[in-house]
């Protein structure tokens, strides 16, 4: 299934291409990108995307955090469209989510949510489309789970995100590109953090705070991941605040707007994300970000994007859209 919808989205992909038409291929089908503008909203990103979450993360039979083991669902019974019975999910939702902290909802019945709309600060629509409400919750829109409530996500229904990509071209001592051996493609590089949650390599990504935009997001979320660990004067990092400002204000290359296959997603509550390029072309703006080097004591970190990347979550995916995209090596 997963083949043949990217074989589909290849083809749109390469029609669109040849007629000139800006195009976004997303889960929920085709629209057209809106214009480029150097205004840094969400919509002035040129957006390029295909490739449709399935149920592999959000089935990892412990669930993270926890030693609460999901029920076991078969591949032939993600969708809710077919029946079974027997399914019986187990429910969970982290004790200290239950503490109603800030970014966390009260439980269903406590509270009146008005999901599939803007609620509030609180946004519960989803980049993809109308969900549905089961019983007075949200039902997960990319099947089954094993795994009833919250789990360790705040919001019912969509919990949104946004991941900033920031990525240069890989210099060697004299500043020249260097080309993979096997691709002879230029190699790309993009600034990656160790999360803490789990140890796993990651795109600085975050969530988004009630009321604030996409954009907003983006650059706060790489500046508290990229600046916080820098060994930097204030000036300098002033400095460097200055060149991210500049980086995120110019064309963003949005690789991704939708629901994503991450292992806190449960029946009822699930990660949602927009990801964006931010690309120095010539080298001479955050590619001088003095990071840490990619030991066990460094937290962020230049890494060279290729295919044996294993990232958190679906982050190896999107960098395979940006390395595509720019014609580098994957
Ligand atoms: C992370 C993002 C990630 C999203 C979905 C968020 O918690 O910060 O980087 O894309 O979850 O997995």
């Amino acid at each position: 299934m997963k083949a043949v919808f990217r074989n589909w989205a290849s083809s749109v992909h390469l029609v669109l291409s040849i007629i000139g038409l800006p195009y976004t291929v997303g889960t929920s089908g085709i629209c057209r990108a809106r214009p480029i503008s150097r205004i840094p909203s969400l919509c002035a990103y040129r957006s390029v995307y295909m490739f449709s979450a399935t149920h592999i993360k959000a089935r990892c039979p412990v669930y993270p955090g926890s030693h609460t083991n999901r029920f076991p669902v078969p591949d032939d019974k993600v969708d809710w469209e077919t029946d079974w019975p027997q399914y019986s999910p187990v429910t969970y939702t982290a004790p200290f989510v239950l503490k109603k902290p800030v970014w966390a909802d009260p439980e269903i019945g406590e509270f009146s949510p008005q999901f599939n709309s803007l609620d509030g600060s609180v946004d519960r629509r989803s980049h993809e489309d109308t969900y549905r409400i089961l019983n007075g919750k949200p039902l997960n829109p990319h099947g089954r789970t094993g795994l009833e409530g919250r789990g360790l996500l705040g919001r019912w229904g969509p919990n949104h995100a946004a991941d900033p990509i920031v990525t240069r071209w890989k210099t060697d001592s004299v500043g020249q590109r260097v080309h993979h051996t096997d691709s002879q493609r230029p190699v790309l590089q993009f600034v990656s953090i160790k999360r803490i949650d789990c140890g796993e390599w990651a795109i600085p990504g975050g969530m988004v705070d009630p009321g604030e935009r996409v954009s907003q997001t983006l650059q706060r979320e790489f500046s508290e991941e990229a600046l916080n660990s820098l060994q930097a004067s204030s000036s300098e990092k002033e400095k460097i605040q200055k060149r991210i400002t500049e980086l995120f204000n110019s064309d963003g290359l949005q690789v991704f707007k939708g629901y994503v296959d991450d292992p806190r997603n449960t029946d009822n509550s699930w990660m949602e994300t927009v990801a964006v390029n931010f690309h120095d072309e010539s080298g001479n703006s955050v590619s001088e970000l003095p990071l840490q080097a990619g030991d066990d004591a460094g937290h962020v970190t230049w890494i060279d994007i290729n295919s044996s990347l294993t990232l958190y979550a679906s982050h190896s995916h999107f960098l395979e859209t940006v390395a595509k995209e720019r014609n580098a090596h994957w």
